[in-house]
């Protein structure tokens, strides 16, 4: 089992979460990820990125709740937060992002109907305030589900965005069905652990399933959100705004808070539109095991960070 697939197993395992979110030492290794526990903490983060010329995404750490009282905490955090974002009056400059497992999607009996029911006011509240909210996606079995919720909420909120995950096999096929006026989709390469039956396994297939997927993006008359820290696909993506003769206004560049971060500010310098998905809250475990199981080096550091404190 490769490295990768036993930390994604530990991301939903709760006795594992009890052992990382218990050790002092993990505290400085989450804060390059994570903005902070508090609203307080998140809304400095936003006036210092936006003062940077980089727009945010936030997201109120939590997902996979299991009950309705959870799911109407999740709702009632983002009410705060578009509540806490109103005054600074930054538009679309600042959106939001949700897990519909947040909003008891996985509940059993009508979760899609109960994710829908609370993530709308969610919405509302956004476009009350001029911005946007964007869906994250998450285990391939729940795509169906949250594209069907995205199309209830773009009957009156057409701007409310989707996330595709390049390395699903359906998505080249997702991407043309959302590659329609008004919608935006961000494209990422997918970071849950997927079976062959469903998904490109190998680096290569992935990266070659995100240009595919980010040509139709590109070509059609949606708002395309490149959601990708790899130079590689930065620069297909750069070459396709280019041939398409895109405005530099009409796509952009997303990447996770604290990862990139030079570049984040050199591109944002160059005129690309840049923004940075903003994660804050208290419930980061999950959140943190897929950075960690991203990128090998991100596990030496924690290894080594736990090693020096205990
Ligand atoms: P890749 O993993 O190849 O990384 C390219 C380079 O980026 C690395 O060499 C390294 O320099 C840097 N890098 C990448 N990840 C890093 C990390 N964790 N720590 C340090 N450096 C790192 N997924 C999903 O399934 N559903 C979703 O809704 C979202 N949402 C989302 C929003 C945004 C704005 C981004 C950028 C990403 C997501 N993702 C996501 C995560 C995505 O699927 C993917 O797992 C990560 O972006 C890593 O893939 P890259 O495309 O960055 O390439």
């Amino acid at each position: 089992m490769s490295q990768k697939t036993l930390l994604l197993g530990a991301s939903r395992r709760p006795e594992l979460r009890r052992l990382v979110t218990g050790t002092p030492a993990t505290r400085r290794v989450v804060d390059r990820f994570v903005a902070g526990e508090t609203l307080d903490e998140a809304l400095a983060v936003v006036r210092s990125l936006t003062g940077q010329g980089i727009a945010v995404t936030l997201d109120h750490l939590g997902e996979g709740v299991t009950d309705r009282g959870e799911a109407e905490r999740s709702r009632d955090a983002y009410l705060a937060l578009l509540d806490g974002l109103a005054p600074l009056r930054l538009g679309r400059a600042a959106e939001v992002s949700v897990k519909l497992s947040a909003f008891g999607q996985a509940l059993p009996g009508g979760g899609t109907d109960l994710a829908l029911e609370l993530v709308r006011p969610v919405v509302e509240a956004a476009t009350a305030i001029g911005t946007t909210v964007t869906l994250d996606m998450e285990e391939s079995a729940t795509v169906d589900s949250t594209l069907g919720v995205l199309a209830e909420l773009r009957r009156d909120h057409l701007g409310t965005g989707a996330v595709l995950q390049a390395m699903l096999h359906r998505t080249l096929a997702d991407a043309e069905a959302l590659a329609v006026p008004g919608s935006r989709v961000r494209l990422v390469k997918g970071a849950y652990d997927e079976p062959s039956s469903v998904a490109f396994r190998s680096r290569d297939d992935v990266d070659a399933a995100y240009a595919r997927c980010l040509g139709v993006l590109m070509r059609g008359p949606g708002r395309p959100m490149v959601g990708t820290h790899d130079p590689r696909l930065l620069s297909v993506a750069r070459r396709l705004a280019d041939e398409q003769g895109r405005a530099p206004d009409s796509w952009e560049v997303q990447m996770l808070h604290g990862i990139r971060v030079d570049e984040q500010r050199r591109l944002a310098a160059e005129g690309v539109c840049v923004r940075a998905y903003v994660p804050y809250g208290a419930d980061w475990y999950g959140y943190f095991m897929r950075r960690l199981a991203e990128r090998p080096a991100n596990l030496r550091f924690f290894l080594r960070s736990l090693a020096t404190t205990t």
